[in-house]
Parts: structure tokens; sequence; C-alpha cells
């Protein structure tokens, strides 16, 4: 597996808690992409070559203005190719596994039509699902910490243990690529 995740990483503590359950196997690559390019310089062969040798690819970020961070987005734009992950016969990730474990600050209200977002947060995966998709990769159904910011230690206890459960699961699925 491998975690893009947190343009703040010293401010985070959502993505944080999650990351650190990421963290305790021993079958997971973390792959943080503000501290590997921090000028923003992604090293796009490097990449593809790393997305080869996994069956499971997780995105591991918080949400920003209802996406993901900035570099995960040039990321997709730079790594997922023409020509490497779509188009012209080419699926380079097909049949890998994608999953999306973010963080929201809004609450479950505040995704429905009465809400500050107005839209339920399905609209808003849609499109990283779709990428997901379009490159012919196997979406699993996201994990999604909403109200992040306001979680005391027993939610974030529970939200781990939920995590590591849905890791467990994931990790257990026979290998397709
Ligand atoms: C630039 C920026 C944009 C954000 N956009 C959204 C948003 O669109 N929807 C939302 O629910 N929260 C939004 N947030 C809140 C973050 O998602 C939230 O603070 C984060 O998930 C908490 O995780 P962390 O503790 O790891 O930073 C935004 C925060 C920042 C800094």
């Amino acid at each position: 597996m491998r975690l893009p995740w947190h343009p703040y990483p010293s401010q985070s503590k959502a993505t944080r808690q999650l990351l650190n359950v990421f963290m305790q196997r021993s079958d997971v690559s973390v792959h943080a992409l503000y501290d590997l390019y921090p000028d923003g310089n992604i090293d796009v062969v490097t990449e593809q070559a790393a997305l080869l040798n996994v069956p499971n690819i997780v995105w591991l970020t918080p949400v920003y203005w209802y996406s993901v961070p900035s570099l995960m987005k040039q990321w997709i734009d730079q790594v997922l190719a023409r020509g490497w992950a779509y188009g012209e016969g080419q699926a380079a990730l097909r049949g890998r596994r994608c999953w999306w474990v973010t963080t929201t600050g809004g609450d479950e209200f505040a995704y429905s039509p009465d809400g500050m977002h107005q839209r339920p947060f399905i609209d808003f995966i849609a499109p990283i699902e779709q990428t997901a998709r379009f490159c012919g990769m196997d979406w699993q159904p996201p994990f999604i910490v909403h109200s992040a910011h306001q979680l005391d230690a027993d939610q974030h206890a529970v939200t781990s243990s939920l995590l590591g459960e849905r890791i467990e699961q994931l990790a257990a699925l026979k290998a397709t690529p």
C-alpha cells in the first residue's frame, strides 16, 4: 500500500491518527508526497514504477475544497498519464485496488441539502472514484472520517479500530494484478 497524505503534517491530527494505523503494519509502504516533493516536482517515473509493485493503492488525504489537496491532484494528473494508466490500450494499474481514506471538517449534517455543503459527500467522491475507475482500478468503498477536528480521544480510538478492520479486510483479499 502507498499513502500520499497531508500538506501540513505538523498540523494534522485526524489524518495522522489514520496514518499511525497504517504504519503499524509491516506490509504498508508509506509514501508522503509533501515530504518527497516539497518543491512540487514529482518524479513520475519513480512513482509509476513503485505502483507496479503493489496490489492495493491507498490515497490517504484530508478533504480540501471538496477534493484532494493540490499535490495529490498533481500526482493524479502526472502519474496517471495517458499511454501508461489509460489510452492506446494501456492500463498499467488495471485491477489494482484503489482506496480513498479521508477526513473532512464538515459533519454529516453539513453534507445534506440543508447543511453548509448542501450536497451529500458521495457527490464529492464521484470525481475521485471515476478517476480510479477510468484507469481500470478496482475502487473500494472509501473510509471517511467526518468532523475530523472535533473528535476526542475516544472517538479517534474507535475510528482507528474501524480503520484497522478495513485494512485487514483489504489485505486479506487475493492479489489481482
Ligand atoms: C484548504 C482547506 C480546505 C478545506 N476544505 C474542506 C472541504 O471542502 N470540506 C470539508 O469538510 N472540510 C474542509 N477542510 C477541513 C479539513 O478537511 C479538515 O481540517 C481535515 O480533514 C482535518 O484533518 P487533519 O487533522 O489531518 O488536518 C479544509 C481545510 C483546509 C485547510
